[in-house]
C-alpha cells in the first residue's frame, strides 16, 4: 500500500500536535475483554505515534493520558492505569534516549501516586538533554485546574507587588501556565469519533485545527496520524484574517 507519508508536505508540518487518546474501553469491549485490556493495548499506539512523530520532525507531541476527572473511574481501573504509566515510562526510557526524545509532563503531578510521580520524575531527568522531539504527558491534568492555578499565581504576584494589574497580558498568562515552555499546538486530534475538547488545553488550543478520527485509540497507527496531518494541511488557517490576506502573507 502506498503510505500517506509521501503525500505530506514536509514544509507545512505542525510544530506541536496534541492528542486526546480516546476509545480504549470501547476497543476492549469489542474484543470481549475488560477495560484495562484496552489501556494495555493503547500503549502500542502511544509507541507508534511517538515514533512516527519524531521521524517526521514534529517537535512537540502532547498526549492526554489522565485527566483530573478520570479519578472518578472504578478504583481498579485507576490503579491499573497508574501502574501502566510507571511500567511504560520505565520500560521505554532506553528507547526515548535512543531516539533523542525528551519527556515532560503537565498536570497536578505532585498529587499522583508516589511511584508514578517518581518514575515520571526519573524519566524526565534522564531524558532532559534530548533534542529531537519533546513528548509531553498530560497526567492528572485539566485545563480549568491549570487556568485556576495560573490565576492564583498572577494574583499572588500582584498582591506582593511583583506585578501590576496593567502588566497582565497574554504573555504573562502564558508564562504562568504549565505549558509555558512549549508553543501552542497547531493540531489537536481526538480519536474514537467523539467531538469534544474535554477540559484539554482550552487556552492553548485557541487557534488549533481540530481533527477527529473515528479510529479507537488502540488501533490508531502511523497511517491514521498521517491522515490527520493531511487533513490539517488541507485546511486554511486564517487567524482572524480574510482568506485573501492569508494567501498573500
Ligand atoms: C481513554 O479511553 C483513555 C485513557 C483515559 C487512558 C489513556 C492511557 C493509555 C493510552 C495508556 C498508556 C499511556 C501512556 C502515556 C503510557 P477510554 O477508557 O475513555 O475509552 P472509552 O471512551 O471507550 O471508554
Amino acid at each position: 500500500m502506498d503510505s500517506l507519508l509521501h503525500h505530506i508536505e514536509k514544509g507545512g508540518l505542525p510544530h506541536h500536535i496534541a492528542i486526546i487518546m480516546d476509545g480504549n474501553g470501547r476497543w476492549a469491549k469489542r474484543h470481549n475483554k475488560p477495560r484495562v485490556f484496552g489501556h494495555q493495548n493503547g500503549v502500542k499506539a502511544v509507541r507508534e505515534v511517538t515514533e512516527a512523530s519524531a521521524e517526521l520532525g514534529i517537535k512537540y507531541l502532547t498526549l492526554y493520558a489522565f485527566s483530573k476527572e478520570n479519578w472518578r473511574r472504578p478504583q481498579a481501573e485507576v490503579n491499573t492505569l497508574m501502574r501502566l504509566f510507571v511500567s511504560t515510562v520505565s520500560k521505554e526510557l532506553n528507547t526515548l534516549n535512543k531516539n533523542n526524545i525528551r519527556l515532560k509532563a503537565i498536570g497536578d503531578l505532585e498529587r499522583l501516586p508516589k511511584r508514578t510521580f517518581e518514575a515520571l520524575k526519573n524519566a524526565i531527568e534522564s531524558t532532559s538533554n534530548n533534542s529531537q522531539m519533546t513528548l509531553i504527558l498530560a497526567l492528572n491534568y485539566s485545563s480549568r485546574w491549570e487556568i485556576t492555578e495560573m490565576t492564583k499565581s498572577i494574583a499572588d504576584q500582584v498582591s506582593s507587588e511583583k506585578l501590576g494589574i496593567e502588566d497582565i497580558n497574554e504573555e504573562i498568562i502564558n508564562a504562568n501556565l504549565t505549558t509555558h515552555a512549549f508553543p501552542d499546538p497547531e493540531l489537536m486530534i481526538r480519536t474514537s469519533g467523539e467531538h469534544r475538547i474535554s477540559n484539554f488545553l482550552l487556552w492553548q488550543l485557541s487557534y488549533a485545527e481540530l481533527v477527529f478520527s473515528d479510529t479507537l485509540w488502540p488501533d490508531f497507527n502511523r497511517e491514521d496520524l498521517y491522515s490527520c496531518i493531511l487533513e490539517y494541511q488541507r485546511r486554511e488557517r486564517r487567524f482572524g484574517m480574510t482568506g485573501e490576506q492569508v494567501v498573500k502573507s
